[in-house]
Parts: structure tokens; C-alpha cells; sequence
């Protein structure tokens, strides 16, 4: 009886042109896949195209052809069973009593294990592709230029993009692949934020991501630094400040709890909510201590429900919002190239002359490279080194300022301090009052975040003391710093 079945024709589904098709793409793909699997494993050229060739295009149309050719068969053996063909024999039956069968059991075999094992490999690559900081940096040059661009020169250059923007675990894996595919179809179709939106709304925890390997138990204490200046006057009068800054530390087994990272303590729970979308306006705090007892903060003209806004728990990025893409104000960014003596500061009017062709309006880089060259050269002609000059401060341009993007620092508040942007004085400015007390967050007493142990310049700054009251440079002023400062000219 067997054999009679053998003996009637097999139905053959795949021969129809969907199926066909389908194969050819497959087998060109796996070629093509092959191929430049071997260029990458022997032509160490770090080239992320050819990764991404390899590991995301290939196997793409690869699975694409045999998906093509399922849906052919499908089509195929539907069609067949309208037109009343009965399928007089299982297509897996194997009989192993046959030679026949046996050999092509065989041959069945190695070449699953062989077909098998490339897509294997290749979709272990395609995952490190897709988590590399090349993808995420470079495969989608135009809308992440600005990001990846700060990213190389920040404290967390050797920091994969992943480790702050996924975190670990599948579920984060899972999410992050939907994002990317959402963002994918953003720039194929030239639908994204220019510049791109900031915060991101569902960035991870800072638990699950700078904790990770920043030991939140680490006690840090006073952090000594020096922030350069150079003043808008003919000679660029040098101007530093060196702090003294109480960063303390947020446990108690090792060290007191206090200062700038007690608010990162697991024991605190300090919330806060925020009327703007950069999170630059706060009028409500909460802070919840380790006995439980919750304070309320307002400001006096914010008398809204707070469950009516979205509340925030504080965490390090509400702090340390650029740790890996700072655009610098043009005025740090110029104060910095003459501190480590890129711009000389013996050129006349420097300082100011460079901030402001930094901060000038352009509609594109190349206009900003013809304008900033255009108007260093009629301003230092005689100079000898003017060339020198023009390429320094393009570089600069290039490396804070996109304007395709429209993504500098007016677009990307700095929280860390309060120079510039509010910072630190969102809460701390002495309008935050506890409600029904007249407890406020702290705030008029310039001593209690850091000390200033040297000011002014030369030999000024060796004159160290434990604390100096603040000395503007010119005349007293008075008011929130950045009433006055906004980072430009
Ligand atoms: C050290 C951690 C860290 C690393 C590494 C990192 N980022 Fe970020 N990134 C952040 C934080 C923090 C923000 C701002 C989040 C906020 O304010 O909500 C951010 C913001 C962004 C934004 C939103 C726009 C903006 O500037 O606020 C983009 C896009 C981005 N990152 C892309 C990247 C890419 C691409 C890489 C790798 C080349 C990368 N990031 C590496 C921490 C990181
Ligand atoms: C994968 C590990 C890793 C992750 C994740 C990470 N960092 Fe870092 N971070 C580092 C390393 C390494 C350094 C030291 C760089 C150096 O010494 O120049 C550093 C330095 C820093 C510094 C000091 C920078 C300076 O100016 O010297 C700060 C602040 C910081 N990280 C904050 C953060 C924040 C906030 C996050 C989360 C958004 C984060 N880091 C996530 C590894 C990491
Ligand atoms: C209230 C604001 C604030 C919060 C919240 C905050 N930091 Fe900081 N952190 C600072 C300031 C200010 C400094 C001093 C350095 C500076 O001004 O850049 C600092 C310094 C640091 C440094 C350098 C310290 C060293 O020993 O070199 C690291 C690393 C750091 N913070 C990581 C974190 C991490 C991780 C978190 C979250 C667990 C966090 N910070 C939360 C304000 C904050
Ligand atoms: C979201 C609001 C908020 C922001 C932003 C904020 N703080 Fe605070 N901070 C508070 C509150 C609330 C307290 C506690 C007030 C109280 O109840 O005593 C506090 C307390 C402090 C203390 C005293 C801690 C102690 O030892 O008891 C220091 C120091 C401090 N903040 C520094 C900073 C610095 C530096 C920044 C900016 C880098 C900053 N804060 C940003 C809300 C904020
Ligand atoms: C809530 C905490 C806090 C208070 C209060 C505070 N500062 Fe600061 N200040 C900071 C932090 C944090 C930085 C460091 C910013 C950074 O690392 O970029 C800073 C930086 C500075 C700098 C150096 C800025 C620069 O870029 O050169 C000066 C000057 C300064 N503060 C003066 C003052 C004066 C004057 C007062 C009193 C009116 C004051 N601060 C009150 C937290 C505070
Ligand atoms: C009333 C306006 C005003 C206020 C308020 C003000 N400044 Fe200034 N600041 C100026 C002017 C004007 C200059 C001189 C600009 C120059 O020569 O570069 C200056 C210069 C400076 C400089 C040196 C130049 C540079 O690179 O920025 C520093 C540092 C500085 N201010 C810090 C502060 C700090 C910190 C605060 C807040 C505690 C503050 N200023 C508040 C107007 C102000």
C-alpha cells in the first residue's frame, strides 16, 4: 500500500512565482550575507556600514525571501485544494526503512545545521550592531549628529549609548527595539523634532542605568574646581573662581549624609513637579524624610492641584541632565579654547569678538563656516596667524553647534549649576515656601553648596582662603545670575 502512494506525483507547492522569487532573494541574500560576513571578520576596518550590511540588511531579505516563499506555498496548496487535488500523502512522512528517505534525511540535516547556524550568528551580530554606539550614533547621521557629536568629547565618550538609553534586561530590550523602529520610519520619512526634544519623556530610571556603575553609596565630600573665565574687555582679562563644592554623600555607612547628593538618598524621597516641558519652571516640592514626615514646598503663586501634573521623584538627571551631550554656551566654549591656550588670549577683543560669531543666527554649517571665516578675517587681518584663527573657532562651531538641527545650547538647558540657565535656583531661589510653616528650601546663603576658596586672577587665585564672599567682576550686582547671563555675548 505504501509504495502506491509513493508511486502517485507529490503535489509540488513551491513551484509557483511567488515561491520562486522568494528563493532567489533568499539564496542572494544568504550569499550576499556570506560575503560580507567575510569581509567583516577579515578586514579589520571598523567600517559600521558593513555591520550594518551584514547583520541588519542581509538577513533582513534573507528572512523577507523566505517569508516570500512560505506565503507562496501557501497560496499554492489553498489553490490546489479549491481546485479538488487531494493530498494523498503527508509531505513530512518519512520512512526510514527506504535507503532513499535515509539519504535525505542526511542530507536534510547538515545543511539545516549549516542554513541554521549563519542566521544564528548572524542575528548574535545583528544584536551587537543594533546595540553598538555606531547604530545608534552614525546609522541615522543627520537627526543623532549633534547627540553622538557631544557625545565624543563628554566624560562618557567610552560609555555606549545603550547603557543610559536602554539599560539591561528584556523588557528594556523589547521597548527600545519598538522605539527604534518608530524612529527608523521618523527619519526615513524626515518626520522628527528639530531639534530633538529634551527630556526624554521615558528615559530609564537612573537606578537602572548611571547606578549601574556609579555606586550610588559613594561618598564623595568637597569636589575642588576651577571655572576659567575671560572677561569682554580689550585684554581678555583672566577671571577664575575656584570652588569648593559640597558634594557630601547620600549614605549613612560610608559618611555623613548631607550636602548636593542628599537628595539621591534612599532614604529621601524628594518629588517635584514641573509647569514647563524642559522642566525649567518648579513651583511645587515634596520632600518625604526617613521618619516619613512629608513638607510640602509652593511657590506663593502656584495654587493648583499638584495631582493634577505629572510628579517627578528627583534622581541624578534632574541634576546631571548633560552628562554625555553638552552643548557648551558659547561663552564657556571660548572661555575653555583660550584657558588651555587654543585661542590666544594676547588677540585683542578675542573673547568677545568669538562669542559673538559663535552665537550668531545661521540657517545652515556651511553658511555659519563662511560667516565666522568672513568676519574674523575683516576684524584680524593683520594677525599672521588669522587662518589658524578661523579653523579654531570653526571647530569650536562644529563641535557645540548644529544648525541643520537647530540643537545648541539655547535648545538644551545645563541643571548642574545656576549661571546660565536657573539650575540649582528652580527650587532654591527663597520662593519655596513650606506649606503652612515659614521653612523654605534653602537658598540667599551662598555657602551652603559650595564655598569659593580663590577668585579674580594671576596671582589672586593663589590666595586661597576657606571662603570668600562672591566678588563679580566690575561693578556689585545684584539678582538671579542668569537674569543677566544667558551663555552668549
Ligand atoms: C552617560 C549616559 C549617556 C550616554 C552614554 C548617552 N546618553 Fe544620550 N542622553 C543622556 C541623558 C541623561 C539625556 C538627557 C535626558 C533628559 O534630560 O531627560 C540624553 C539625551 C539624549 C537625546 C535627546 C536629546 C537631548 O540631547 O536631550 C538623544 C537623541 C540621545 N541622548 C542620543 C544618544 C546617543 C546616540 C548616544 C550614543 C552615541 C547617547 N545618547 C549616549 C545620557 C546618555
Ligand atoms: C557604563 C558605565 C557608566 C554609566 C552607565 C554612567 N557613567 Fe558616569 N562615568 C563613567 C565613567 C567611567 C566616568 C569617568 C570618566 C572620567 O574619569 O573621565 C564617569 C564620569 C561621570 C561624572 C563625572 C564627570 C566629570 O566631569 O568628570 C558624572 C557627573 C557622571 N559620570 C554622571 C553620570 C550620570 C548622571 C549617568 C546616568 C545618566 C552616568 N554617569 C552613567 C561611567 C558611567
Ligand atoms: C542635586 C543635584 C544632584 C543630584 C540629584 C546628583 N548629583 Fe552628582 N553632583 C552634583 C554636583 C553639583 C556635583 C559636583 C560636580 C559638578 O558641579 O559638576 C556632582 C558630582 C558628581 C560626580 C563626580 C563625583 C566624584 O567623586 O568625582 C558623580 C560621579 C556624580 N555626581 C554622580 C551622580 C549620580 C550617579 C547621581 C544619582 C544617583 C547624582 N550624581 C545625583 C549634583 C547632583
Ligand atoms: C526639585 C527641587 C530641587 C532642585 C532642582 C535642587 N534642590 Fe537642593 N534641595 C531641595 C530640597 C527640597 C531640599 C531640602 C530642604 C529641606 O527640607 O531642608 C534641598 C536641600 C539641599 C541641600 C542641603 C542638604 C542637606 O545637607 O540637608 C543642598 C546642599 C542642596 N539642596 C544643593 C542643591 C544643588 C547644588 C542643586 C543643583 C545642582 C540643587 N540642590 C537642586 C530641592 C531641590
Ligand atoms: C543650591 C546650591 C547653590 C547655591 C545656594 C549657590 N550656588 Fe553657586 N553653584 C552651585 C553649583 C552646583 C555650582 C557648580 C556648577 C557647575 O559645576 O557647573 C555653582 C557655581 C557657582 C559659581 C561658578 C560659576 C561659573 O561658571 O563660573 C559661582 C561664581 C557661584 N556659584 C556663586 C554663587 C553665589 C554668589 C551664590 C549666592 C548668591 C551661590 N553661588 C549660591 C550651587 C549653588
Ligand atoms: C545685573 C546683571 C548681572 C548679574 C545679576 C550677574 N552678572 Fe555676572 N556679569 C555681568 C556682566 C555685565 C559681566 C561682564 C561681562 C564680561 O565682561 O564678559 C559679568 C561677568 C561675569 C563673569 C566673568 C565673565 C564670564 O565669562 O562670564 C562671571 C564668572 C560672572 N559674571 C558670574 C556671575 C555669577 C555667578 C552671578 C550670580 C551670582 C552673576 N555673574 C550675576 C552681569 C551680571
Amino acid at each position: 500500500m505504501k509504495d502506491d502512494k509513493h508511486a502517485t506525483a507529490q503535489p509540488q507547492h513551491w513551484r509557483n512565482w511567488l515561491s520562486f522569487a522568494g528563493g532567489v532573494v533568499a539564496i542572494g541574500s544568504f550569499f550576499a550575507f556570506l560575503l560580507l560576513f567575510a569581509i567583516d571578520v577579515f578586514a579589520h576596518n571598523g567600517n559600521p556600514y558593513m555591520g550594518i550590511l551584514a547583520y541588519v540588511i542581509a538577513p533582513f531579505f534573507l528572512f523577507l525571501g523566505l517569508g516570500l516563499m512560505g506565503i507562496g506555498i501557501w497560496f499554492q496548496r489553498r489553490h490546489a485544494r479549491r481546485m479538488g487535488v487531494v493530498e494523498t500523502h503527508s509531505l513530512l512522512a518519512v520512512d526510514l526503512s527506504r535507503p532513499d528517505d535515509r539519504r535525505r534525511l542526511q542530507i536534510f540535516a547538515v545543511g539545516s545545521v549549516v542554513f541554521l547556524l549563519f542566521p544564528a550568528i548572524g542575528s548574535y551580530q545583528s544584536y551587537q550592531v543594533s546595540e553598538s554606539v555606531q547604530f545608534c550614533g552614525q546609522a541615522c547621521h543627520v537627526p543623532m549628529k549633534p547627540e553622538f557629536t557631544a557625545y565624543q568629547s563628554s566624560p562618557h565618550a567610552r560609555v555606549s549609548c545603550v547603557e543610559c538609553h536602554v539599560g539591561h534586561g528584556p523588557e528594556a530590550f523589547v521597548k527600545a527595539k519598538m522605539n527604534g523602529v518608530h524612529q527608523l520610519i521618523g527619519v526615513i520619512t524626515g518626520d522628527y523634532d528639530r531639534p530633538i526634544k529634551t527630556p526624554i519623556r521615558n528615559l530609564r530610571p537612573a537606578r537602572e542605568t548611571c547606578e549601574q556603575c556609579h555606586w550610588p553609596q559613594k561618598f564623595s565630600g568637597n569636589i575642588d574646581r576651577t571655572y576659567p573665565h575671560f572677561l569682554a574687555d580689550a585684554t581678555n582679562t583672566a577671571y577664575a573662581i575656584r570652588l569648593s563644592l559640597k558634594v557630601g554623600g547620600a549614605d549613612p555607612t560610608h559618611g555623613p549624609v548631607g550636602g548636593i547628593h542628599w537628595h539621591v538618598s534612599q532614604d529621601n524621597k524628594i518629588e517635584y513637579l514641573a509647569t514647563d516641558d524642559r522642566r525649567q519652571i518648579i513651583p511645587w516640592v515634596r520632600v518625604t524624610d526617613p521618619q516619613g514626615v512629608v513638607t510640602e514646598y509652593r511657590t506663593a503663586k502656584f495654587t493648583n492641584d499638584a495631582n493634577a501634573f505629572e510628579i517627578r521623584r528627583m534622581d541624578c538627571i534632574d541634576c546631571h541632565n548633560r552628562p554625555a551631550h553638552q552643548y557648551r554656551a558659547p561663552n564657556d566654549a571660548v572661555d575653555f579654547a583660550l584657558s588651555i591656550g587654543k585661542l590666544d588670549p594676547k588677540l585683542p577683543w578675542i573673547k568677545s569678538n568669538a562669542v559673538a560669531v559663535l552665537a550668531a543666527k545661521y540657517a545652515t554649517e556651511a553658511e555659519a563656516m563662511a560667516g565666522i571665516a568672513g568676519r574674523l578675517r575683516a576684524t584680524y587681518a593683520s594677525a599672521p596667524e588669522v587662518d589658524d584663527l578661523v579653523r579654531k573657532v570653526q571647530t569650536i562651531y562644529q563641535q557645540n553647534f548644529f544648525p541643520e538641527m537647530k540643537a545648541d545650547w539655547r535648545a538644551y538647558p545645563v541643571n548642574i549649576g545656576h549661571k546660565d540657565w536657573a539650575g540649582c535656583f528652580r527650587c532654591h531661589d527663597g520662593k519655596h515656601s513650606a506649606v503652612g510653616t515659614k521653612k523654605q528650601i534653602p537658598a540667599s546663603d551662598c555657602t551652603s553648596c559650595h564655598t569659593i576658596i580663590a577668585q579674580g586672577t594671576g596671582a589672586e587665585l593663589n590666595q586661597m582662603s576657606p571662603r570668600l564672599e562672591f566678588k563679580h567682576p566690575g561693578d556689585p550686582v545684584d539678582g538671579a545670575c542668569n537674569d543677566c547671563h544667558s551663555g552668549g555675548p
